[in-house]
Order: C-alpha cells, then structure tokens, then sequence
C-alpha cells in the first residue's frame, strides 16, 4: 500500500457538495479506497458497528479489488455490516447480479464475515425482495436506519442506485427500499429510496471514464432534472469522486 494517497487535480466544495477530480482512473480508485477506509475506521471510532451500502454496475469493481488487498488502509470487517444500494431481479450467481460482483472483486478475499453480509435476494420477486431487505436493514439498524457511508454510480441517463428517470420509485417517499419498474430495462429492480439515502452520514458518488462526461457535466452544474440530483443527505456529507475523463466537461465549466 502506498503511503501517499493520490492528491486531486480539482476539488471544490460548495453548497453541501464536494467535488474531487483525480488526475486518472488509478487515481481515482486509490483516493476512493483511502476515502472508505477513513469514513469507516472514523465511524468505528465512535460506534461499536459501522454500515455500509455498496454500488452496484461495472466502476466500483476497481475499488473493491483495491478494498480487498488492503488499499485503503486498515479496516476492522468484523465490525462492518456491508448492504447494497441496489439490485437487479436476478439470482446471486446471474452475471447480472451486483452481489456476485462484490463476492468476486471483494468478498472472495474473506475480509468480510458472511454474517455481516447483507444481499438483496433478487432471486425474490423484486415486490417480495424489496420488502425483506427493509426488515434486514432494521432488523441491524433499527428503525429510523442511517448508513454511516452509501456508495453510488451514474449511468448515462442520470440514474443512479436503480432509481431511473421516469421510473415509480422516484416518487417513493415512505418505503426505504421498493421495487422499481424500469421500463426502458423492461425489467424490474430493487433500490434503496430517497428517504433512505438522504438519511445517510455519507454518500460517495463515483464516476470514471469519457462516457460519462456529459452526464458528470448535467448533473453537477444543475442542468435538467436528474434522479442524481435529488439525492442530497440532510444531515450527511455528499461526495463525488471522478477521474479527469469524467470531469473533461464539467471542470471547463464549474458550476459558479
Ligand atoms: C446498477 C447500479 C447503477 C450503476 C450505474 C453506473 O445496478 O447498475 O447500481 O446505478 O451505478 O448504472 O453503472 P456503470 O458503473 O456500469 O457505468
């Protein structure tokens, strides 16, 4: 593990919102790394447990990988509970499946306990899965449930978590976690909501590549109408973490 942790290139921080740029893709992941290791061993020095939500999609695998060799520096896993943001409809062994993608990049390394993982059963009808998963996280969070740190991706079309544009769960605002009918997917989903995420102590949003320099640039400077946009944690520190591809269009033009 490098002691340096990669320094960004960009960063402001304004109107409870921080904004990094690394200089590339390596970069970026081993900033996020050091990022979670810090938020969680700051959080386990004030609580006994500490939860977290993984994203789902391709950009995290790179920073579980880097997770799971230690990376980020010493993290305690027995006393992290890690959920997930979101879920395809899918068995855990589907190649779609966001678990299956965690249990090879992070949990094949053993460092988290079973006990302590906590997957969306998308093998479950997604109404059916939905409405566990909310037990489960009260069940370890108790009832008004705050994660310590939620991990989330862009897509292309401003989505993120699996709350699309125009899709039923945007408008959820007593459900913590629902069932999403994406119809451009024709295929349901099961996301964390609103209500859940802006509840969170941290939120990290993560964005790497070219692709997604227009979407990075919409969302930050306020432009449209994005789901993205309106995940803003009332009490929580939101952060978005980005390489110098996905920002090209945005650090033209910050956001004044
Ligand atoms: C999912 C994700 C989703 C993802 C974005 C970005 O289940 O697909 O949770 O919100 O973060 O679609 O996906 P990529 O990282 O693959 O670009």
């Amino acid at each position: 593990m490098s002691s340096v942790s990669p320094k960004p290139v960009y960063r402001e921080a304004k109107s409870g919102r921080i904004v990094e740029v690394f200089n590339s893709p390596t970069d970026l992941f081993h900033a996020a790394a050091r990022k979670v290791a810090e938020i969680i061993s700051d959080c386990l020095s004030k609580k006994q447990s500490c939860a977290i939500a993984l994203s789902g999609g391709s950009t995290p695998k790179r920073l579980y990988e880097l997770l799971a060799k230690g990376e980020g520096g010493a993290i305690d896993w027995k006393r992290v509970h890690v959920f997930f943001s979101d879920e395809r409809n899918v068995p855990p062994e589907d190649k779609e499946s966001n678990y299956r993608m965690a249990k090879e990049s992070l949990f094949a390394s053993g460092l988290v306990s079973e006990t302590n993982i906590h997957r969306i059963r998308g093998e479950l009808s997604a109404d059916e899965a939905a409405q566990q998963y909310e037990g489960e996280i009260k069940r370890v969070l108790g009832n008004n449930p705050a994660f310590d740190l939620v991990l989330l991706g862009l897509g292309p079309d401003g989505h993120t978590a699996s709350l699309f544009p125009d899709s039923p769960a945007l408008r959820e605002s007593k459900k913590l976690v629902a069932a999403n009918r994406v119809d451009k997917l024709k295929s349901d989903r099961i996301t964390f909501t609103y209500p859940l995420l802006n509840r969170a102590e941290h939120v990290m949003f993560l964005a790497s590549g070219p692709d997604k320099a227009d979407i990075v640039r919409s969302v930050l400077s306020g432009e449209g109408d994005y789901p993205s946009q309106h995940v803003r944690p009332v009490d929580g520190e939101l952060l978005w973490m980005l390489d110098k591809d996905s920002a090209s269009h945005y650090i033209e033009h910050p956001s004044r």
